[in-house]
């Protein structure tokens, strides 16, 4: 056993001994005995060090962090739900912070769906306030209710950093009575945990239950190593006591949302739920015929032309009708602080519970489809012939531009340069990617976006304009739709209650000859038919037992559906190089403090760097491979100057590989008692798929080591692809770095109905089997992955879903 000494209030030495052994745990590890306790930890230590990018899986941490845990000594042979911990946070600059654990299990310590500790200097000596929350989702994480218990057995403050020794009792078991309830196994020998760091105080720090604001100075996950935590002295030192005060706090009184009651007499021909890729464009589409239909979104309005006001908070937005939504520089926000009211709050993957959705959040890469997507995937009347028009139509009204700056322009062009030449000279082709769609090998292009006008664009400004032109048009924001009630197959209203101020509430009905076209997305559509009793009956009982309920429709009328299965993602594998012509442009900084001239060029011309998405995306590059299985998969690679898995911003690239149409891996999304829902099999692991994957990487280092200059930091110099791949550790634990947000395929279209034994959910006219009015529309329907970002496709193939209802008799 190794014990190292206490320095400075943060373990001074490298504690490589016991190093872990999962990719995403950058931590040093070893045995640590606290001085003053005289407890002994197994420790984890993240050093001190400058945060880089969104400090996502940190190397570091400004001001360094440690975390020890102690166990009972027979945690290995029996489960044990507490531990003794050992916090020494950092303030670094001097005026407070917060330290934040997150209590993991066997295979994940991710932030959703676990408890948190937080922690942090009340400001008065050596008091320091603890408070337990947790989350469903990537946002602000509410009080939690389970039965877990602290007891604080020594604390103490100074400038720049704090310790707190404490007893957590059934900290290691989950059982907030609002979700399903799990626990760490110890005896399995090891467990994972969070952590992350915020130097920015609390709002009121002598409040346990007091606001604070998202992390910013690193996160990450240790793997816990039960063997070297265990210690004989363990009920001993559980029996020890806090000598100083303890904080204690009241919650700030939550707002009651403001509603308004659903109108009563008013039943409209369609009702679309959710206005994202797939939402917007079905609701223009089928209004233009003259039907009534409703729009319902749960989220707030995004971009400036819809009334949105999340501006930045030094004002030097005021004025202008620009939100965050609105600017592509701005694009990385949802990763770098931006969540608040934006992000879905009911699921463990990031994405966009707004106006706009997935478009109004993302970089706004923009690609005519490649034709193999639907002539592979899709059966017959989806095949790139019968899509044409759709996307003739799509691409008329959002042709999207491969450089956004209005002064024709392109931009930060040094990481493009460098690989461009790279590729060139290995004979892959360039591109003008939209003008060849098919063009998807050994090819590269300048990334088209949706933008225009120097803005995001897409489909909020093309598509809602022209439906909100309608008198037969209505939108309703803030509602979140629960159900539909309907009678046996057929839809007769929807349930509705408000989730920001100013939703409805109540049920709104269709017209006798009504329709309901679910576009709420991956896991909002799969979610929606669950709570309408539409889906597999492990999860209709999931629901039956929540607190829905009693307001579920009747077991007899369940309509047992494969709905969440069939999920699939491109699997992304993050890779790195370095180059001296690199240079890196701080996107995070531009919300608050963009660099004046290129503030002034965007502002007066919408041209320069802001006009560009974040963080440098080019340039995009295709392969196709052959798996060992014979199936041929297509490779999209993604270069931003950005580094990533410890390669520090600077003259780094990170070059995400997406495996796209192709893959085989599927997963499942379910849903939880607190009606939240989970990947709970990720689609990612085929062997073969890796197999493909591998080439890929090894053909890729092949082409840019003949960069002069360029270096391979990931995967090092003689590490092929395939032993890259098995060091990415590919676990739910670490999705953050393997997926792409590219969730889809949860509601599947064909052929082959699951009422009877297959695998679709809708049928070729997008209807629900079993159902005669209820359709989905969104990235649900897709039977498999495509080979690029898929949110145009996502609007194709509305614009081909609504052509095709409009079709069937009423
Ligand atoms: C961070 C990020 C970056 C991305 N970058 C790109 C990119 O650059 N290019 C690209 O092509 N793709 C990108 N994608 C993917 C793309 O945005 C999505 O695939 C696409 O938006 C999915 O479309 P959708 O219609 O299925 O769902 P969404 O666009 O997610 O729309 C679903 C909508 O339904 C609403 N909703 C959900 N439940 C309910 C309910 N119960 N009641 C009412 N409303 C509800 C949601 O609030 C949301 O607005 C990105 C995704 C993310 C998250
Ligand atoms: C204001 C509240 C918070 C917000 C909005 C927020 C948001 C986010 C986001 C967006 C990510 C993903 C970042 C990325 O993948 O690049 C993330 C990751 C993470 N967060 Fe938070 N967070 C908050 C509070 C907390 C707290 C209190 C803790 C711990 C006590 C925590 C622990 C983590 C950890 C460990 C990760 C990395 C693992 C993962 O991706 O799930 N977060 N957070």
């Amino acid at each position: 056993m190794k014990t190292s000494s206490f320095l400075g209030g943060v373990l001074a030495i490298g504690l490589s001994s016991l190093n872990a052994i999962v990719a995403q745990d950058f931590a040093s590890h070893g045995i640590y005995t606290e001085p003053v306790t005289g407890i002994t930890f197994f420790a984890s230590e993240e050093t001190n060090g400058t945060i880089t990018g969104d400090g996502e899986f940190s190397t570091v941490s400004w001001g360094g962090f440690t975390f020890g845990v102690a166990l009972p000594p027979d945690a290995l042979s029996r489960d044990t739900h507490e531990y003794i911990g050992l916090i020494i946070g950092s303030t670094p600059t001097g005026q407070g912070g917060w330290s934040g654990i997150v209590h993991g299990d066997d295979y994940s310590a991710g932030m959703p769906n676990h408890l948190m500790l937080l922690a942090w200097p009340t400001g008065n000596e050596n008091q320091i306030a603890t408070s337990f929350r947790y989350s469903p989702a990537y946002q602000y994480p509410v009080p939690y209710r389970g039965s877990a218990n602290l007891t604080q057995i020594y604390s103490n403050v100074n400038e720049t950093h704090w310790t707190l020794v404490y007893r957590c009792q059934n900290c290691l078991l989950f059982d907030d009575p609002a979700q399903d309830s799990f626990n760490a196994s110890t005896s399995k020998g090891t467990f994972l945990q969070g952590w992350a760091q915020a130097y920015v105080p609390p709002t009121d720090p002598k409040n346990p239950l007091s606001d604070f604001e998202q992390h910013n100075n690193g996160m990450g996950e240790f793997v816990i190593q039960v063997q070297s935590a265990t210690h004989v002295s363990y009920s001993d030192w559980a029996t020890k006591t806090a000598t100083g005060p303890i904080a204690t706090g009241t919650t700030t009184a939550t707002a009651t949302i403001s509603s308004i009651p659903v109108p009563t007499g008013d039943a409209y021909d369609y009702i679309v739920v959710g206005a994202g890729a797939g939402g917007i464009p079905m609701a223009d589409k089928l209004s233009q015929s003259g039907a009534s239909v409703l729009l319902i979104e749960k989220g707030f309005a995004s971009s400036g032309r819809w009334g949105g006001t999340l501006r930045p908070e030094n004002h030097w937005l005021d004025g202008t009708n620009l939100t965050w939504f609105d600017i592509p520089g701005e694009c990385n926000r949802i990763w770098n602080g931006g969540t608040a009211g934006v992000v879905c709050t009911d699921t463990d993957q990031m994405a966009g519970c707004t106006l706009g959705g997935g478009t109004a959040v993302n970089a706004g890469l923009w690609w005519k489809p490649n034709p193999m997507d639907w002539d592979e995937n899709f059966p017959a009347g989806w095949k790139s012939s019968d899509m044409a028009g759709a996307t003739e139509r799509v691409f008329s009204r959002i042709p999207g531009t491969d450089h956004p700056s209005m002064d024709g322009q392109r931009y930060l062009q040094s990481g493009y340069d460098v690989i461009a030449d790279g590729l060139a000279n290995a004979g892959w082709k360039y591109v003008t990617a939209n003008d060849a769609p098919s063009e998807k090998n050994r090819t590269f292009a300048h990334a088209p976006h949706m933008f225009s006008g120097g803005e995001r664009g897409g489909p909020m400004a093309t598509y809602l304009v022209t439906a909100n032109g309608r008198s037969n048009f209505h939108m309703w924001l803030n509602t979140s739709v629960e159900r539909i009630q309907r009678d046996g197959g057929h839809a007769t209203g929807l349930d509705v209650v408000a989730f920001n101020n100013g939703g409805r509430v109540g049920t709104v009905k269709l017209a006798p000859k009504g329709r309901v076209v679910l576009s709420a997305g991956a896991f909002g559509t799969p979610k929606l038919l669950f709570r309408s009793g539409i889906g597999p009956t492990d999860q209709l009982q999931v629901v039956k037992g929540s607190s829905d309920g009693d307001k579920m429709i009747a077991e007899k009328d369940w309509i047992n559906l494969p709905v969440g299965y069939n999920l699939n993602d491109h699997l992304n594998t993050d890779t790195v190089i370095s180059h001296q012509n690199v240079s890196y442009y701080d996107w995070p900084a531009a919300w608050l403090t963009p660099i004046p001239s290129d503030k002034d060029l965007y502002l007066s011309s919408r041209s320069g760097p802001l006009a560009q998405a974040a963080p440098n995306i080019n340039p995009i590059m295709w392969e196709e491979i052959t798996g060992p299985d014979g199936k041929v998969r297509s490779m999209q690679w993604q270069a931003r100057v950005e580094g990533s898995n410890r390669i520090p911003n600077g003259i780094s690239m990170t070059l995400s590989l997406y495996l796209g149409r192709g893959e085989v891996s599927k997963g499942r999304t379910t849903i939880q008692k607190g009606l939240n829902m989970l990947v709970s099999t990720i689609p990612y692991g085929d062997p073969n798929d890796l197999a493909a994957c591998a080439q890929a990487i090894d053909n890729m280092v092949a082409i840019l080591s003949k960069v002069p200059g360029l270096t391979w930091n990931l995967p090092a110099p003689g590490v092929s692809g395939a032993d890259y791949l098995k060091s990415v550790e590919l676990s739910y634990a670490n999705v953050g770095s393997r997926r792409a947000n590219h969730w889809m395929g949860t509601a599947k279209l064909g052929t082959d109905s699951g009422l009877t034994g297959g695998t679709s959910v809708v049928d070729t006219n997008t209807k629900v089997y079993g159902t005669d009015n209820i359709f989905v529309a969104d990235a649900s329907i897709f039977p498999g992955q495509v080979t690029t970002n898929p949110s145009a496709l996502i609007v194709t193939a509305s614009e081909r879903a609504a052509e095709l209802i409009l079709a069937l008799p009423v």
